[in-house]
């Protein structure tokens, strides 16, 4: 079958189309064929071999949308022909690809109004979203809720999923037509963290008061300003490093702002907790239904062009998801 497959860790140019061999579905695994893979930062770090190494050749890629070929044995919750999205454990991957085999647990089905191009590009970025905020973060009704890269792609599903919450939401990106974006997905107040000090025009719109969650995935400098963005008692929830620069905590200034910080990955804890996981499932689900949110596929790419899309999240210029059609 059609793959993307990496044999050398590397720059976008390792990406490579090759003629794999078809996986088969073992237990607890269905066979989908895949119609669309959901691009992923990960998916970068991994390319890169900084998101632990897999032994080489391997094809790439966390979550895809497609229709069911084969349930494995002991699935019966999926049947041959039915539209569904969903991600793999993060020590599989392999969504790059005409082909691939997901936990049947891992499945969603999907609405008949999403197109595949759209459901892949959901069930990654919402589920870390829902979990950042509301498992981690505990956003309230009312509460406010400062979003960093609110731009990307978990980033416009997370000021999605804060609106919905009634939450006041704050998003910082990189370009002011980033900014103008994200409001018409629902945040109260953009701010441009490239050209200006973020923590000066937080603490402006908020009259000086600060947030009560904050969700961080940049690292470095962001992180540790983000620290004086928060009220007393405020709950900074870290989930990513994007800058490269993985941030140290201070615990003396947690100690003085009685902060609290939390960090997880959705693979760590689908191992760890999948009851979690599966109630996260549920609740971005309900979310979808109900028309509160909505995936951003803002970029699509024919798979044989999986270089194109790496280098564009990497520009920094992607809005929202990006997505490889089979
Ligand atoms: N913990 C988990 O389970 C989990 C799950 C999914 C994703 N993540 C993490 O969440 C983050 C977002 O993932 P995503 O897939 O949705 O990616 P993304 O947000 O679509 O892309 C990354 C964004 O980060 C911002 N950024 C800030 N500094 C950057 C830098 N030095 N280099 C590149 N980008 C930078 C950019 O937005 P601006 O230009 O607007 O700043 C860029 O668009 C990543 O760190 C990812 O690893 C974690």
């Amino acid at each position: 079958m059609k793959a993307i497959q990496i044999r050398e860790y590397g720059e976008a140019s390792v990406l490579q189309i090759a003629e794999v061999q078809e996986p088969r579905p073992r237990q607890g695994e269905v066979l989908i064929e895949v119609k669309a893979a959901g691009v992923n930062y990960a998916d970068i770090l991994m390319r890169r071999g900084s998101y632990g190494r897999r032994s080489l050749p391997f094809v790439p890629g966390f979550e895809a949308a497609g229709i069911v070929l084969q349930p494995g044995p002991g699935v019966t919750e999926w049947k041959p022909g039915q539209r569904v999205m969903g991600t793999v454990l993060r020590e599989t991957c392999g969504c790059y690809a005409a082909r691939a085999v997901m936990p049947s647990w891992l499945l969603m089905a999907v609405p008949d109004n999403l197109d595949f191009e759209a459901a892949a590009a959901f069930p990654e970025v919402f589920i870390t979203a829902y979990l950042a905020l509301h498992v981690f973060g505990r956003v309230q009704p009312g509460e406010s809720v400062l979003i960093h890269a609110a731009g990307g792609g978990v980033g416009t599903a997370a000021v999605q999923l804060a609106h919905a919450m009634a939450a006041r939401v704050f998003g910082t990106a990189s370009s002011d037509e980033k900014l103008r974006r994200i409001r018409v997905l629902g945040a109260d107040v953009g701010i441009n963290y490239a050209t200006t000090d973020f923590v000066d025009e937080l603490t402006r719109a908020t009259q000086d008061e600060g947030v009560d969650v904050a969700l961080e995935s940049v690292g470095g400098e962001v992180f540790e300003k983000t620290l004086r963005c928060l009220k007393p008692l405020g709950r900074l929830v870290v989930y990513g490093t994007s800058s490269g620069a993985a941030p140290t905590v201070g615990v003396p200034e947690l100690m003085t702002g009685s902060i609290n910080v939390a960090g997880f990955t959705f693979g760590g804890l689908s191992l760890m907790r999948p009851d979690i996981v599966r109630d996260s499932m549920n609740a971005v689900m309900k979310f979808l239904a109900d028309a509160k949110v909505h995936p951003v596929a803002g970029h699509k790419f024919p798979l044989e062009r999986a270089r194109a899309a790496h280098e564009l999240i990497s520009s920094r210029a992607s809005f929202g998801k990006v997505v490889l059609v089979l």
